[in-house]
């Protein structure tokens, strides 16, 4: 089998990495790949972004199954493009990408759905979005109705922050077209979980938890980026809250999706978070799978991943399990210097040269440029372990990053604290 995996972070490294493992697949491309894509067997990276190009490729190489990475080409509509020529995909529809793709659409469907989310305003206009902030003081949250690579949200702790939210999206146009419509939502205290779930269009099958570490530095401080590390499992998700999430809002959120005639098929990541009488909220959802979440997910997946998103682009998810290692995994990124706001880019890395049982090195934002490896993107590199215990994984990603090297790293030295603490 050959397969095409569309995107080229620390996500699409680990994807290509699980579903080479596959005794089936003899061939995987990704596009456009990174420096770790690069030095992986079996795997070849492809120079095509736009979306004529890659159906071009996959008509002409018999691909046999393309999986997105990212959340821009489903919400220009991918998926949709590649069933035309009849090509195997998995992801959703450009329709169903909206739960993504328009906070707006996304809310007003949780509302219509009664999927417990946070109470919101949308805005287009700074003058009204002044007038509600007066009524609804700080602590606050501004968000981008658009794409922003998960920076467009800003969780306002005085009302001095959420004005100039307001105006730095609405006037200043700060996300550009992303940011012409804002939601102002109330702000939720609690702790956060993403869940994520493989759906075929029916049928619903849950990957194990996991927590995002989202603002830049140490104890939560600092503005919002992708994700700066994550763990897996994350023990908030009690099998209590686990139900509740299936309850009240994946399974819900299928379901409205298709009685609003949306079919969904893809990766469905619902951001959740968790109050301290065990009351859940949705946050957000995303078409795709996290990243950084995805390293350590897949670092404990057990079994064939190319089989699994096989099936469910063929619909026939029914009937599929996934085994879990009991072991915990983390992944710690590492970010270029003044990420997220303007990453500085070119810098050589040096890698350590063995690899240690139980660790992998995810590449994001790397290149080979004249046989070295450089910076290239804000998340450079996702150092991955697993352990006994989280302790145990944690001291080992730790210890690998600690051999790593390039100029004006930055990393959180506190992921994986708060499960343990
Ligand atoms: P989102 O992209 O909507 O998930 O927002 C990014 C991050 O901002 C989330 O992971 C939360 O940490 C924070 N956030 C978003 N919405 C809220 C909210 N209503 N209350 C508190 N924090 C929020
Ligand atoms: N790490 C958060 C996300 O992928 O949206």
């Amino acid at each position: 089998m050959k397969v095409l995996i569309i995107g080229g972070g620390g996500r699409e490294h680990a994807l290509a990495w699980k579903i080479s493992q596959s005794q089936e697949v003899k061939k995987i491309f990704v596009a456009p790949g990174n420096g770790g894509t690069e030095l992986e067997r079996n795997i070849e990276n492809l120079n095509i972004t736009e979306i004529e190009g890659l159906i071009d490729f996959a008509i002409k190489q018999k691909i046999d199954l393309t999986v997105v990475g990212p959340e821009a080409p489903l919400a220009l509509g991918i998926v949709d493009a590649f069933h035309k020529n009849n090509l195997t995909i998995f992801g959703p529809t450009k329709a169903a990408a909206q739960l993504e793709s328009s906070k707006e659409f996304s809310k007003r469907f949780m509302a219509r759905h009664n999927i417990p989310t946070a109470k919101f305003a949308t805005f287009e206009d700074t003058h009204s979005a002044h007038e509600y902030l007066k009524n609804n003081p700080a602590p606050i949250v501004i968000k981008a109705d658009g794409l922003a690579s998960g920076k467009g949200v800003v969780v306002a702790m005085t009302d001095e922050e959420a004005h100039e939210a307001v105006d730095s999206m609405l006037s200043d146009k700060l996300y550009g077209s992303a940011g012409t419509k804002i939601i102002i939502e109330e702000f939720l205290l609690g702790e956060e979980a993403s869940f994520i779930v493989i759906c075929d269009g029916s049928t619903i099958l849950p990957l194990d938890s996991s927590q995002d570490h989202k603002r830049l530095l140490d104890n939560d401080a600092g503005p919002n980026t992708g994700g700066m590390g994550a763990y897996s499992p994350a023990p908030l998700v009690t099998d209590e809250i686990n139900n509740k999430i299936m309850d009240q809002v994946i399974i819900p959120t299928i379901e409205g999706m298709k009685k609003e005639g949306i079919t969904f098929s893809g990766f469905l990541y619902a951001g959740i978070i968790v109050d301290k009488k065990n009351n859940i909220k949705t946050l957000e959802f995303n078409c795709r799978m996290g990243d950084p979440e995805t390293q350590p997910i897949l670092f404990r997946m057990q079994g064939d991943l190319f089989s699994v998103l096989y099936k469910a682009a063929k619909q026939e998810l029914k009937g599929v399990d996934i085994n879990w290692d009991n072991q915990h995994s983390i992944t710690v990124v590492m970010a270029a210097k003044d990420y997220p706001i303007k990453p500085i880019l070119g810098n050589e890395i040096k890698l350590p040269n063995t690899e240690e049982k139980g660790t992998f090195i995810f590449h994001a934002g790397t290149i080979f440029k004249n046989n070295k490896l450089m910076t290239s993107g804000g998340r450079v590199l996702g150092v991955t372990a697993k352990g006994e215990t989280l302790e145990i994984a944690k001291n080992k990603a730790y210890r690998i990053l600690s051999e790593i090297e390039f100029d004006g790293a930055q990393f959180r030295t506190d992921i994986g604290q708060k499960a343990l603490n």
